[in-house]
């Protein structure tokens, strides 16, 4: 059993749905939320961008961030994870999200916390000193965090690679900063930016977190299982576990996860029913970005949701070429009467 607490959440076994641009919208969180995960993240926001579309905006419109930065009651606990380097625009953006300000704001509620990245390692981000190129200037960093954490009443949590590259792993000195900067969480994806998303993680950087800070710490890298999650636990010390491939048409991951922590068995649904669920995920898509966005985001997902089933690649194929709801869910529902 693992029960992280920061503010006033607490996460039952410290689960948690990782942030991803494209993916970890509202649909796949709630999915992911009902089959386990304790807490979720939202696709990342500019928080420069976020400001900026206030000052050009009239009120009524709708702005793409703020339409990312959504949150509504029953996805909480989640936060909303912007990314930036300038500690001003950063706190300025999460003190819109928390106070549901901005223009073009579809928020029922303030996010649980503010997540912040300091690890993704696209080079339209990292070129403007975002994300990841964050580790080269730890003590930006601690500004950042600083001004973000005094902007909000909310829980501030940060998201971190080991380091930029093999020379330069540097995790431990910037715990140590974010948490002395107020923040309430870190969560490590144990790769340096170098690294990009290559298979293997180097846990021994996130046991070296945690030991050297009392804030809670989460594992993130390369889990696909319950014997993943528990493996990185025991390795690490980690307080939970981060989620984000393994996640991608697995929200089961979570399932099976919570059943190891609390010592029961795990069956894993028949296909049928998970094609039914994914189905489900796909019409709230549409519900809130319309039939032709939903659908054309819905592919990738749906075949995600096919991986290692017989005649998968004929029907990932099927899949890319529909173009509406109902085509998606004939193609789907014949897989599932085959498997
Ligand atoms: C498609 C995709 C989108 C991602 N988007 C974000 C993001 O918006 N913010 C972030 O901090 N990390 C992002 N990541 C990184 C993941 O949150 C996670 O740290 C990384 O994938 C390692 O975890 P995993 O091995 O469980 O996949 C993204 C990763 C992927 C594959």
């Amino acid at each position: 059993m693992a029960i992280v607490t920061f503010g006033n959440i607490t996460l039952p076994h410290g689960l948690a749905l990782a942030p991803l641009a494209g993916v970890s919208d509202r649909a796949f969180r709630r999915v992911c939320r009902a089959r386990g995960a304790d807490f979720t993240v939202s696709e990342m926001v500019s928080a420069k961008a976020l400001c900026y579309e206030q000052r050009k905006k009239t009120a009524g419109e709708r702005s793409v961030s703020g339409q990312l930065a959504s949150v509504m009651r029953d996805e909480l606990p989640m936060a909303v994870q912007i990314f930036g380097s300038e500690p001003d625009f950063m706190a300025e953006a999460a003190r819109m999200i928390q106070a549901n300000e901005y223009i073009g704001c579809m928020s029922e509620v303030a996010p649980s916390a503010i997540d912040i990245n300091m690890g993704c390692p696209v080079k339209k981000v990292t070129g403007n000193g975002e994300g990841s190129a964050l580790l080269k200037n730890p003590k930006l960093i601690g500004e950042i965090v600083s001004a973000v954490v005094k902007a909000v009443s909310i829980p501030v949590t940060v998201k971190i690679r080991t380091g930029w590259d093999s020379t330069s792993v540097n995790a431990l000195e910037v715990a140590r900063i974010i948490e002395a900067a107020g923040a309430s969480m870190i969560t490590v994806h144990a790769r340096t930016r170098e690294q990009m998303y290559e298979p293997g993680v180097d846990r021994s950087v996130i046991a070296a977190v945690k030991r050297a800070v009392s804030i809670p710490v989460l594992g993130n890298g390369d889990i696909y299982t319950a014997a993943d999650a528990l493996s990185m636990m025991a390795e690490t010390g980690c307080d939970g576990v981060m989620i984000a491939r393994g996640a991608m048409g697995n929200p089961w991951v979570f399932s099976e996860i919570c059943a190891a922590l609390d010592g029961r068995d795990y069956t894993p649904p028949p296909m049928a029913e998970r094609f039914e669920v994914a189905l489900a995920q796909v019409k709230e898509m549409i519900a809130e970005k319309g039939e032709r966005i939903g659908v054309a985001e819905a592919k990738k997902h749906l075949s995600w949701y096919c991986h290692g089933i017989e005649g998968a690649a004929a029907a990932r194929g099927r899949l890319m070429q529909a173009t509406s709801y109902g085509e998606l869910a004939a193609i789907l529902r014949e897989m599932g009467g085959r498997a």
